[in-house]
């Protein structure tokens, strides 16, 4: 069967979840990251999958409340912190995509650390992106290029990303379509599933219909069938 090798998830509708239910936003970040957990270990449990990318923090999300950001901040180092022994347990490889060099020091050395513990394991590839945005990432990756003179071809552009695995299924949960700089380089050729529910809401058997409805697509890449 056709299973997407990489999938990437827009995880949108924190805080709307949140408030519907009378609370505050920053619940819904909280309620986000079980979410996370449960859907990296599905992903985990089926080798086909190779690599999990989630958007957990753009370049324009500094934009939001103090508040909201130092707790999303907190709630990072907290949640990989935690998150270790079950990464370990299901094999699973850690990596950040985006510049983390915004983030405190602090954050930088708990990801850095996340990183190297998770380094020797070789199931599933959980790759979060932190202060991340696909324009931003382009620019580092030429400027890249540049610094070390290496001749720009599409092989070597996208060798100096953040990200070098083509997208083949990427998903955004809250009901907007939009991609807001997620992963625009890697998903040329990806299946796009644009669903209503809010990430808090999203569960495994969502995933598998969609993983299902992405099966009986013909993908032809400009080519014929
Ligand atoms: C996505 O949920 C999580 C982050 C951007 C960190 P939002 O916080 O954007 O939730 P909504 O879209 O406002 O409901
Ligand atoms: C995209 O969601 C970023 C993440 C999920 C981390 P946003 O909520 O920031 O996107 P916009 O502002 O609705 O485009
Ligand atoms: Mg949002």
């Amino acid at each position: 069967m056709n299973i997407p090798r990489h999938i990437a998830i827009v995880m949108d509708g924190n805080g709307r979840w949140a408030q519907n239910q009378g609370k505050k936003r920053v619940k819904g970040h909280e309620e986000g990251a079980k979410v996370v957990k449960t859907i990296t270990t599905y992903c985990s449990n089926h080798p086909e999958i190779e690599r999990l990318t989630l958007y957990a923090f753009s370049t324009e999300n500094w934009k939001r409340p103090r508040l909201e950001v130092e707790f999303l901040m907190k709630l990072l180092d907290d949640y990989l912190k935690k998150e270790l022994p079950v990464y370990l347990e299901n094999n699973v490889k850690f990596e950040a995509i985006g510049d983390i060099s915004a983030f405190s020091k602090k954050l930088q050395k708990t990801i850095a650390m996340v990183e190297q513990k998770t380094a020797h394991c070789n199931g599933l590839v959980q790759s979060l992106a932190l202060n991340y945005g696909s324009r931003d990432e382009i620019v580092r990756a030429a400027k890249k290029l540049q610094q070390q003179n290496i001749e720009i071809t599409q092989e070597s552009f996208n060798d100096a990303l953040d990200a070098s695995m083509d997208v083949d299924l990427l998903i955004r949960t809250g009901g907007d379509f939009r991609l807001s700089n997620f992963l625009m380089w890697q998903a040329a050729y990806a299946e796009l599933f644009f669903i209503k529910k809010l990430w808090p809401d999203f569960s495994t058997n969502d995933l598998e219909s969609i993983i299902a409805q992405f099966q009986g697509i013909e993908r032809r890449f400009g080519g014929l069938k």
